[in-house]
This record gives structure tokens, sequence and C-alpha cells, in this order.
């Protein structure tokens, strides 16, 4: 390999997988391998090392990581392509570094999700063994391991301004549904300090940014010294030249009324909750451990919906979890339709090694699974398409996101209540806020026109 960057650097490419958690970490190693000489790599065809940064959450998702592996190294050894150097990060380098770490399709790198400090290290390493430096350390090339301290700040510049800049307020999760491999490879929950955010967001500010989402697995169970996530929306809020304020993902258990009515006197808190039901059946919430029942969670949408009038809401369902019947299936049809979401994410229950619902008879047929997901995914569509026609004539305040690319003149935009609103002969700029008129609605895309 040589360098290959027009200066001689040497170029890398990260490809994301999973959550908005790995989103802003492939950030943050962008932003570290920036300051130690490394090169953005346009594409992977174009770099010499590829990153994956990868996720845990289903097995799907860690088969396609090995085979993306093995894919990316045969073109390598068959000279049609330069990425000499193969590394994996995030949540499956956490759970199965040794396995990354040997075999055929084995990686030059493997870093969990609080090592990315070691990157440039690492990455040095590895390109000086391609390079053939046989006098080289006998490096180490596997750092895993939770570091309860270890907080990433991306770079202000890492995003483009109009969209929202993400901003991880936490890391980890001290919740232990029984289905779920987060706790494992993302580790107990710990706070970024709150000045510390304050701080990212100026700084995003000062760079030109207008709206952030603050991320972590459960950001309403964010717990500073003598401030909860309600106290934290306050302390943000006055940031001069922020706009919006987004968050996910919530916790039924921790969105209770006092965040919803803090909210409701928060200029720049919009009005989505993105809060995860994973089944409408007491039965199966309590196998799963989620500590609420439908009706109280329906009783938070309630309430939500009281303090903060047009809030909209999104979630994810898993079909199929362990003892799951139709009576169960049912259920979550029913909440679904109750609670008239913007949109939920659906998934196949996939049993995770380690896990407490691993140790449960995996007894719902995939035929079945399948079925089930079919049919709450055309619920949900119906669902949304009345409250898509419903919606058109309503008045919403959106901001601008860029140019469209389709048709010629128009204009993206998101409402506060996070909907994509398309605007047709538009003249603005990016970053502006202003009210549109809905005057129609195609799959998830409004068309609107200013007032
Ligand atoms: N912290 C968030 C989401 C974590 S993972 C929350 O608590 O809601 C994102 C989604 O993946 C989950 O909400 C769940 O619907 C899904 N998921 C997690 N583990 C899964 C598994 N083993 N099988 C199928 N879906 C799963
Ligand atoms: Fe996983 Fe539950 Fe934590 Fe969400 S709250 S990350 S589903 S353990
Ligand atoms: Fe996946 Fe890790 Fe996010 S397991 S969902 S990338 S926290």
């Amino acid at each position: 390999m040589s360098g290959s960057a027009r200066d001689g650097r040497v170029k890398v490419f990260i490809e994301t997988y999973g959550c908005q958690m790995n989103s802003y970490d492939t950030s943050v190693m962008y932003g570290i391998l920036d300051e130690h000489g490394y090169a953005r790599a346009e594409t992977v065809d174009d770099a010499d090392v590829v990153l994956l940064n990868t996720c845990s959450v289903r097995d799907l998702a860690e088969h396609k990581i090995h085979s993306r592996v093995g894919e990316l190294r045969s073109l390598n050894r068959r000279g049609l392509s330069k990425t000499a150097v193969v590394g994996v990060t995030g949540c499956m380098a956490e759970r199965m570094a040794d396995d990354l770490a040997k075999g055929e399709r084995k990686a030059d790198l493997v870093l969990g999700v609080d090592q990315y400090a070691k990157l440039p290290g690492m990455l040095d390493l590895a390109v000086a063994r391609v390079r053939g430096d046989k006098d080289g350390p006998k490096q180490l090339n596997v750092a895993t391991g939770h570091q309860a301290d270890v907080h990433y700040v991306a770079p202000p510049d890492a995003y483009p301004t109009n969209n929202s800049h993400l901003v991880t307020i936490h890391k980890g999760c001290d919740y232990k549904c029984t289905y779920c491999i987060v706790p494992a490879t993302r580790g107990p929950q710990r706070e970024k300090a709150p000045e510390v955010i304050e701080q990212e967001i100026r700084d995003i500010v000062a760079a030109g940014g207008r709206e952030v989402t603050l991320l972590g697995q459960n950001v309403t169970a964010y717990r500073a010294p003598g401030l909860n996530f309600a106290g934290l929306l306050q302390r943000l809020n006055p940031i001069v030249g922020l706009e919006r304020i987004r968050f996910l993902t919530g916790h039924p258990c921790d969105m209770n009324e006092e965040l919803v009515k803090t909210m409701s006197g928060l200029d720049k808190v919009c009005p989505w909750l993105h809060v995860p039901a994973q089944s409408g059946s007491d039965r199966v919430l309590r196998r799963m451990k989620r500590h609420y029942t439908a009706a109280e969670y329906l009783g938070l949408v309630a309430t939500a919906r009281r303090w903060l009038p047009g809030v909209t809401f999104s979630g994810d369902f898993i079909v199929g979890f362990p003892g799951e019947t139709d009576e169960d299936f049912r259920m979550t049809l029913e909440l679904v339709r109750e609670v008239r979401y913007d949109q939920t994410f659906n998934f196949k229950y996939s049993e995770r090694p380690a896990t407490p619902a691993a140790k449960l008879d995996d007894d719902v047929p995939l035929e079945v699974k399948k079925e089930r997901l079919a049919e709450l995914m055309a619920l949900q569509e119906n669902v949304w398409s009345s409250m898509a026609s419903a919606a058109v004539g309503e008045v919403w305040d959106v901001a601008v996101e860029d140019e469209a690319r389709r048709p010629a003149g128009a204009w993206r935009a998101r409402s506060l209540h996070n909907r994509k609103v398309l605007l047709l002969d538009h003249e603005g700029f990016v970053g502006q806020t202003l009210s549109v008129r809905i005057t129609g609605c195609e799959a998830t895309t409004f068309f609107g026109v200013a007032v």
C-alpha cells in the first residue's frame, strides 16, 4: 500500500452500521484520524483502509459483517481494490473480538466502543505491517473493554450544517431488556457531563449548526448530579443561536409527566417522541422486562398529547418474542391502532447470545414471525395513510434542510414534529424556519407551500 491521498496520506473510509450512536462514533473516529494525519476517503473504492463500524443488535447484522470482511479481503487479494487494511469497530468488535481477530476472514484491527483513542496508533501499526515493515513491533491489534470515564466529542464540522447534529449525551444502558445485547456491547449507562454537552452544542452553533439531536439508548434516563433529562433540556434551551432540539431514544419508564410538561415550556424542544413500546401484550412486556404495561404506555401517550398538542410518536416493535401467541400479537396491533404512530420500526425477534431471553425457547416459527411482521407493517401503513390525508390543509412550522434532487426548484424540509415536507417552487435558504400549508402527501413525504 502506498499513501494515496494526493498529499501522500493514507485514506480511510468508515462504513457505518446500526444506530445513530454508531453514526456519531464514526464522526468521532474521522475527527481523531484527521488529527493524526489520515485522510478521509470519499468512497469505499478510494480507501486504503476500510473500517466497519458494526452493530450486534440482530443476528443478521453480524452475519453481514463477517461476509463484508471476507468480501473486502478478497477484492484486495485479487487486485481489484486497494483496500489493504480492514478493521472492525463498534458493538460487534466489543462482543466478539476474539472471533474477528482470527481465521480466514480476520480483521487487521478490532476496536471496541470505548477504545477509539487507540485508533491512530493501531492503524499506524497495521499500515506498517501491510507495507512489509517486518521490524515493526509485534502489535496487539485488539482493544476492547468498557471504560467508565471515556466520552467522545465529535468535531462540530463533522456534519452538514443544514441537518441535525448528533450529540451523544450518555453511553450504555442500565435496563436489562431480556432480548437485548446493547447492555453487553455498550456497558453500563454513563453520563457525559452537562457542561461538556453544552460546550459541544455551542461549538456546533459556532460552526453554523442550528439543530441538535441528543442521543443515547435512553436519553430520558439521563442523570447527572442534580440534573435529570428535563433539567438538561432546560439548561440547553437558552443556548443562543440554537433553534431546535430533538432527542432519541426515550424509554417509557422515564418519559413522565414532568418531562413532557417541561418540554411544553421550552420553545426549542421539538414535539416528537421516539418511544419504543416493543409489544402491546403485558405478558410479553413482562417477559421482556420492560417494566410497564400496555395501559401505562397508552397513559403516557395521552399525557404527552395533553401537554404537547400536535406531538408525534415513533417507536420500535419486536414480533415473535419467545412465547408470543397470536393473541399477544393482536394486542400489539391494537396498541399500534390506538397510538397512531408516525412511524414504527418493526423487527423479527432475533436470539442474541448470553442475553436472558436466550434461555427461553425461540418457539415462534420463522414463517409466523414473517407473517406477523408483514401484518404489523401493513397495519401501520393503513394507520399512517389515514393520518397523512387528514393532515392535508394543516399549517406546520418546518426547518429547511436542503435543495431537493427532484423536482427542480423544490426544497426538502422537516416539520418540528419530524415529518418530511417537500416545498415546491420555494426560494429560500438552508436552515430557514417557516410556516407552510400542507397541500398533499405521498407515502411519508408531504408537499407544502409557504404561507
Ligand atoms: N434503547 C432503545 C433501542 C435499542 S435497539 C430502546 O430501548 O428502545 C433498537 C431496537 O432494536 C429496539 O428498540 C428493539 O425493537 C430492536 N431489538 C433489540 N434487540 C432485538 C432482538 N434481539 N431482536 C429483534 N429486535 C431487537
Ligand atoms: Fe436494549 Fe432495553 Fe437498553 Fe433499549 S432499554 S438498549 S432495548 S436493554
Ligand atoms: Fe447496534 Fe450497538 Fe447501536 S448493537 S443498535 S450499534 S448500540
